[in-house]
């Protein structure tokens, strides 16, 4: 089974290189399920329900996120209306599972692929140089008691390495992969740990690299230089799509391989390398 996780979706450049690449990738290479972290896909700040739709044309079946998640804030209304019914389209969008008690929405999808094959994605947000929220390690752990399916992937949504490399460790052998985002540039340590799981520490950013981590470089060395406040604008120039792809064993969940995608709009070609 070959699942394909692509990394924060930034601004209208990112959900065009998924548009334009993402259905080609999924057949040319077989891909049975595509997750992907949505938090910036509205102008790179949250993301509304006719974006969640947009990208769920596209062939993704459930849109992680993380600290942007509440940018825009038609989404809590739109999680609100779809307590009570699982089919909502709201149901595939995820915001981190360790979220105080009683934030609105889901932090854990459970689902089937086409071919029946049952998955769960849980998202997490880490807590160092982060907003404090529960304890990721203690919220996996929770979370992987009920869930009955073998193939589960973690988007981890945090900034600290450490953090991110450490939950790896701890969910080694309890999940199929553990994918960071958040940082917006991709790490080149993917890698599968000894008891199957697969790892990467940031899948990094499907959006503009001419740029600060998606925002123009201008207004980002503005706000550097003078410390005054900048109205952030998202960049356009050098756009990426950047994923992991992971093949698994669908009964037992353990991965085989994770290989880096990064492919630039100008060249469409992966560079990548397989583990
Ligand atoms: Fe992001
Ligand atoms: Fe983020």
């Amino acid at each position: 089974m070959r699942i394909i996780f692509v990394g924060d979706i930034f601004g209208k450049p990112g959900r065009a290189v998924v548009r334009e690449l993402l259905p080609d990738l999924v057949r040319s290479r077989a891909i049975d399920l595509v997750i992907a972290n949505g938090e910036n896909a509205a102008g790179g700040f949250g993301i509304t329900p006719a974006l969640v739709e947009e990208l769920l044309e596209t062939g993704i079946e459930v849109i992680t996120t993380g600290n942007h998640v509440w940018d825009k804030r038609e989404l809590i209304e739109y999680f609100n209306m779809a307590q009570g019914n699982p089919y909502s389209p709201a149901r595939r969008v995820l915001r981190p599972a360790n979220y105080p008690a009683g934030t609105p929405g889901w932090g854990l999808y459970e689902g089937q692929t086409q071919d029946g094959v049952p998955y769960a994605v849980i998202n997490l947000q880490g807590r160092v140089f982060m907003g404090s929220n529960e304890d990721p390690f203690r919220v996996a752990d929770d979370l992987l008691k009920q869930v009955q399916a073998k193939v589960i992937l973690v988007d981890f949504h945090a900034e600290a390495t450490s953090e991110k490399i450490a939950l790896g460790w701890h969910l080694d052998g309890r999940v199929t992969a553990l994918l960071g985002t958040h940082t917006h540039v991709p790490t080149a340590d993917e890698r599968v740990l000894p008891n199957g799981t697969a790892y990467q520490t940031d899948v990094g950013m499907t959006g503009p690299y001419d740029s600060v981590i998606g925002v123009t470089k201008e207004t980002i060395l503005q706000k550097f230089l003078t410390n005054m406040p900048v109205r952030f604008e998202p960049a356009t120039g050098d756009v990426r799509f950047c994923a992991a792809v992971i093949d698994c064993d669908p009964a037992t969940g353990r991965a085989s391989s994770i290989e880096r995608l990064m492919i630039n709009e100008s060249v469409m070609q992966p560079e990548a390398q397989r583990r």
